[in-house]
């Protein structure tokens, strides 16, 4: 392939620090094939994967079986996560230079993982190594009756007040008492923004995490969408994704949560419907239309999908475009505007809540390593051409 890149931008490749591949245990769902794919065709050439697969990534044996089983299916480069149990100490002392970061869910979502007792906690974060980030879903359970996993579909009810984040403080009060670095998944609300920037101010090594679904959706999506819609933490009001906007500055990474369920699965009753939407395909597309409309600049959003994760989670040789750096390369076309339909995702869903969005702002071209993995619409890249990422303290 010649390619002309006249008129296109240079962006790096940009890395998904919060994916659910659904492998082993979930692949009628997605796989680490489909979901890479996907991965490639947006312009993430990283993504580190979520424990809460069947079984759940929390021992050495599940984590080597899970790297074998994907290891031949990845098109773009890999990392994991190891999940916290209440039992499994030992287990994640031995794993844990192999791992991303140690993923704690302190509020209970998709899966069976959950850690809620102050012992085990106080554990993870004493003992997990301090400077690699655990990463934790800190919703409240009680807020989860409202919202959540066994939220009501009257959405005419009022809304009960925000939750208390108790989660959260407890989670930023153990990482000061330990010194640990420690990365909030899905933040959604002023509030926790507020909390997690007086944490920081009083030393504490903490990080956290957007998702495009909270930055770009809100309650009345939840309206239009249904059960498509249901996801932890669940969409909020217009002035709670207000916030999320104006308190840009706090926030260090954007990741997509991308959490793949079928249509069988979504069309269920709503309480037993799980939560979650697809989203690693449309990361970069939404964040280029934004950029191309002034509500973010480029450089802001490469900090926040790039340089951020490659630092915080340790990933040797990504980051930003500098010297040195895996050539990880994604090629855009600045004018051109589509509109985002169903039939290009590929993730094995099948569907995206952003399908109608009009985005500004093409990927034309990816390079995984310098190989030209993605040309407009086609994947080139071979099946287990992605490789497992390394880590700087490994
Ligand atoms: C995620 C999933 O389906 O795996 N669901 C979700 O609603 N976000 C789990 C999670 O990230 O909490
Ligand atoms: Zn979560
Ligand atoms: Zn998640």
């Amino acid at each position: 392939h010649v390619i002309d890149a006249s008129k296109l931008l240079v962006l790096p490749g940009f890395i998904d620090s919060h994916v659910h591949f659904r492998e082993p245990g979930g692949t009628q769902k997605e796989d680490f094939l489909s979901g890479t794919r996907a991965a490639l065709a947006g312009g993430v050439t990283t993504v580190l994967d979520m424990p809460n697969t069947q079984p759940t990534t929390d021992t050495q044996e599940h984590l080597s079986a899970k790297i074998a089983l994907v290891a031949p299916k990845a098109v773009v480069d890999y990392g994991f996560y190891f999940g916290a149990t209440d039992t499994n100490i030992d287990e994640v002392a031995q794993a844990a230079h192999k791992v991303a970061a140690l993923k704690l869910y302190m509020g209970s979502s998709t899966g069976s993982l959950l850690v809620t007792e102050f012992s085990p906690i106080y554990r993870h974060f004493s003992t997990f190594p301090l400077r690699k980030p655990i990463v934790v879903h800190a919703e409240d359970e009680q807020s989860l009756h409202y919202f959540g996993t066994q939220g009501s579909q009257d959405h005419n009810q009022a809304r009960p007040p925000i939750s208390a984040q108790i989660a959260l403080s407890r989670a930023l009060a153990i990482a000061e008492k330990t010194g640990r670095s420690l990365h909030i998944a899905h933040t959604t609300t002023q509030r926790e923004l507020e909390l997690i920037q007086e944490a920081r101010q009083k030393g504490v090594h903490v990080t956290c995490e957007v998702t495009p679904l909270h930055l770009f959706l809100t309650e009345a999506d939840q309206q239009r969408l249904g059960n498509y819609g249901k996801v932890n933490p669940p969409l909020r009001s217009q002035s709670d994704q207000d916030a999320l906007w104006h308190y840009l500055d706090v926030i260090d990474t954007i990741g997509t949560d991308h959490a793949p369920h079928t249509r069988q699965d979504k069309d269920q009753p709503y309480a037993q419907a799980p939560s979650g939407m697809p989203g690693v395909q449309t990361l970069m597309p939404l964040l280029l239309n934004a950029a191309s409309s002034g509500r973010i600049t480029l450089e802001e959003v490469v900090k926040r999908c790039v340089s951020n994760p490659a630092r915080i989670f340790g990933l040797k040789n990504k980051g930003a475009l500098e010297a040195g750096k895996d050539a990880d390369i994604v090629l855009v076309d600045p004018e051109q505007e589509y509109e985002i339909t169903d039939r290009e995702i590929l993730s094995k869903c099948g569907w995206t809540p952003f399908a109608g969005t009009h985005i500004k702002g093409k990927i034309e071209h990816v390079f995984v390593r310098g190989t030209l993995a993605y040309h407009k619409g086609a994947i080139l890249a071979t099946p287990g051409s992605g490789r497992a990422v390394q880590y700087v303290d490994a």
